[in-house]
């Protein structure tokens, strides 16, 4: 028996065998990306799953691949078809990463994806995480992923106290991540371990309350023989939201087909490139360009909270509906997207219900 806390000589070898064995025994299987060494395939469900769960990224991904079946037909589609596939997934960038990289594949690898972590690495979307993941499940590479789900799993099985806010406890984990790695493993063994890493953080090595009891590794974990693995990650800098109001300027038309003055957000910055109605930081600013009796009409919809990653957005819908009147000079850019068309252009989350609420009303009020 090793002191407690002290270090274990037979952890580091101990660990990839348990984990393989693990996986293969009582992780997760049958998942749609599972069993392929296709990197596109991979590639797509990796980058879904980034910031997404598991359930809601199935359905997204059966849509993108019966409309894009290879990269070159995700790289040869517009933009904004791709913008509107991904629509409710979140996180944008995203999307527009993934177009970009497949332009990328297409133009400069021949259409075949780079088949080192390394070679990944080079493309748009595609982090340190993601490159590991899609190398060591596409070529068997022997390289580990270190994303958050990890960094718990692996600070509480060494009790690592460093603080991951900071970068030189990052590399120190990232090289521990590497020398934990099973020893001259077949490709189906680090397909296992990659998989049995994410599957333990998912489900046994939880952030709260975690199943000591049903872990693999209870007689190596150094966080549960101190008695405390939930202090591990430990990190001082928490993420702090800021709260911003946005007043929406929702216009719809309701002589004629049902239409909506929709603007296209700019390239970067929140919900960049999708379809949006006019954003203001005021109610006053909002009704700054408008003439007076329409200011009068305006119907103040309940508020929603949306969270983003460095934001907590308060969206304050104004609901002004036009028969056919001519727009004011001043009126804020964009265009009329007809409702039945909403579903082509890419609508931030948020967005999306609230127009879908206004046009089935019955569909979603309240009881
Ligand atoms: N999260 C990131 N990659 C994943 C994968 N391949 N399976 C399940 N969850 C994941």
């Amino acid at each position: 028996m090793s002191e407690v806390g002290g270090p274990r000589a037979d952890l580091p070898t101990a660990f990839a065998p348990l984990l393989i064995d693990w996986q293969r025994r009582a992780g997760r299987s049958g998942m749609p990306w599972q069993n392929s060494r296709d990197p596109y395939r991979v590639w797509l469900s990796e980058v879904m799953l980034q910031q997404t769960q598991v359930s809601t990224v199935l359905g997204y991904y059966a849509r993108f691949l019966e409309r894009f079946p290879d990269v070159e037909a995700l790289a040869a589609a517009e933009a904004d078809e791709v913008m509107s596939l991904w629509g409710g997934l979140g996180y944008y960038s995203r999307a527009r990463n993934l177009h970009r990289c497949a332009q990328m594949v297409v133009e400069q690898h021949g259409g075949r994806f780079p088949s080192t972590s390394a070679g990944l690495e080079t493309l748009p979307g595609i982090g340190a995480s993601t490159a590991a993941a899609i190398a060591s499940f596409c070529f068997g590479e022997r390289v580990s992923i270190v994303d958050g789900n990890v960094r718990r799993v692996l600070t509480r099985l060494l009790a690592f106290e460093g603080d991951l806010a900071q970068t030189k406890p990052q590399r120190e984990l990232w090289e521990m991540a590497q020398a934990l790695l099973p020893i001259e493993p077949s490709a189906d063994d680090m397909t296992a371990y990659t998989q049995g890493l994410m599957d333990l953080g998912a489900t046994v090595c939880t952030r709260s309350r975690p199943a000591c009891g049903q872990c693999p590794m209870q007689g190596i974990c150094q966080g549960y023989q101190v008695g405390e693995p939930q202090r591990f990650p430990v990190k001082t800098r928490s993420l702090k939201r800021r709260h911003e109001s946005w007043w929406l300027l929702v216009v719809r038309l309701t002589e004629g087909p049902e239409r909506f003055w929709l603007q296209r957000r700019p390239a970067s910055g929140i919900w960049a490139g999708l379809y949006c109605p006019p954003v203001f930081e005021s109610e006053l600013a909002a009704h700054a360009g408008l003439p007076s009796a329409w200011v009068k009409r305006l119907v103040a919809l309940d508020a929603v909270s949306h969270s983003l990653t460095h934001r907590e957005l308060r969206l304050h819908p104004l609901l002004l509906e036009l028969t056919s009147e001519p727009l004011p000079g001043e009126w804020p850019a964009g265009q009329w997207v007809d409702a039945e068309r909403l579903v082509q252009h890419g609508l931030p989350a948020p967005v999306k219900l609230l127009l879908q609420a206004l046009r089935a009303p019955d569909l979603f009020a309240r009881p």
